[in-house]
């Protein structure tokens, strides 16, 4: 055997994926904006999860130097990085999972939808390449305005012939993870044992807690349910002002992501009950797309759960969200069928 050396760098990397392969099912994951904010920690926190073999790193910037800086890590995931559109379609080839944090994040002042005129093109562009080069992936969509851009991959995955709704879910767990935070916070309880469906969407109003179905049942007055919704709803901005112009929630967001990639791809591996909220195309509601409880199964979210009994204030707040959340949702679809 040649010494690693006198070996090229391909087939040092052949050689690292077999090894990666010879063990535990291992999934191929890309992330697509992975030099950004978000990218680059959830990189770190996929390279360092055992169900991946492969891990594609794309950005149009810096996505070499975040891949040489995240290889060194010894964890068995071989790591290949693509720089700019010429190189989209190699990461995206073979694929199982395709996690997109590209676009640009808010600033003070900003609403997530003032981020669309920017945000709905690259969206775009990336589905056409998943739509070309791994019809069968599923996908994890980060990129805000969440409640637009699922709609807009929709409509890129049904212009090619590739669309299956089980297989694109829009990423709300940051809600869920604020959520099971902030509850904790008000019940004294360690968050882990804390579990709050958030329903509805991504954006303000949208964002919906069912706060009457928490795990472990309790109870809250009505001023904690107004604090608490407010301040799930809220928990982006907060971030947003926090950091003052620098961005927004990128640490917590990557956790977020990694913790419901790993849903999806215990799922995929065939485990039983693997039950997370997440924004996809529904029946629970007259929209076409809303956020619930989703069973996560090989084939993507194989079960979609009723939005359950819910109270006089969550039933307001359920009108609320669905009028917001029509109008993004129209605003997506057409911009991809104009
Ligand atoms: P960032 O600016 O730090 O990183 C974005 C990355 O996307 C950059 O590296 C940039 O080069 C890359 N990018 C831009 N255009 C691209 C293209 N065409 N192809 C590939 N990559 C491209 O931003 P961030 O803080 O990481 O946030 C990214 C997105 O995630 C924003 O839209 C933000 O609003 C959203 N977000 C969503 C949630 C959620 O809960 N769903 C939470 C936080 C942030
Ligand atoms: C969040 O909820 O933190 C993200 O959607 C980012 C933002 O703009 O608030």
């Amino acid at each position: 055997n040649p010494s690693n050396f006198q070996m090229g760098e391909n087939s040092m990397l052949e050689q690292a994926e077999c090894r990666a392969k010879g063990g535990a099912p291992g999934f191929k994951v890309a992330i697509l904006g992975a030099a950004g904010g978000i990218g680059q920690s959830l990189a770190m926190l996929m390279k360092m999860n055992p169900l991946v073999s492969v891990l594609h790193l794309y950005d149009v910037v810096n996505a070499h130097g975040v891949t040489a800086d995240i290889s060194h890590m010894d964890t068995g995931a071989v790591v290949r990085g693509f720089l700019g559109q010429p190189q989209l379609e190699d990461a995206l080839v073979g694929m199982d999972l395709v996690v997109i944090p590209a676009g640009v994040p808010r600033k003070p002042g900003m609403t997530r939808d003032d981020l669309f005129k920017i945000n709905a093109g690259i969206v775009r562009t990336l589905c056409e390449g998943i739509a070309k080069c791994c019809p069968n992936a599923i996908v994890n969509l980060i990129s805000n305005p969440v409640n637009s851009t699922v709609p807009i991959a929709a409509e890129v995955f049904k212009k090619a012939g590739t669309y299956d709704p089980k297989r694109l879910l829009g990423v709300t767990m940051l809600d869920v993870v604020r959520a099971n935070t902030f509850v904790a916070e008000v019940l004294g309880l360690d968050p882990r044992e804390v579990s709050v469906p958030v329903v509805g969407g991504h954006a303000g109003v949208t964002i919906l807690p069912l706060l009457s179905q928490v795990k472990p049942p309790c109870s809250f007055t009505s001023e904690e349910c107004e604090y608490l919704t407010k301040r799930i709803q809220d928990g982006g901005t907060e971030v947003v002002q926090a950091k003052a112009g620098a961005g927004s929630a990128t640490l917590s967001m990557a956790y977020a992501a990694v913790k419901f990639a790993d849903a999806c791809l215990r799922g995929l591996r065939g485990d039983a009950n693997i039950v997370e909220c997440a924004f996809v195309a529904s029946q629970v509601t007259e929209l076409p797309f809303f956020a619930t409880r989703v069973r996560l199964g090989r084939t993507g979210a194989e079960e979609i759960f009723q939005l359950g009994p819910m109270n006089e204030y969550e039933r307001a707040g359920l009108v609320e969200a669905k009028k917001e959340l029509i109008a993004s949702i129209e605003k997506g679809a057409s911009f991809i069928s104009k």
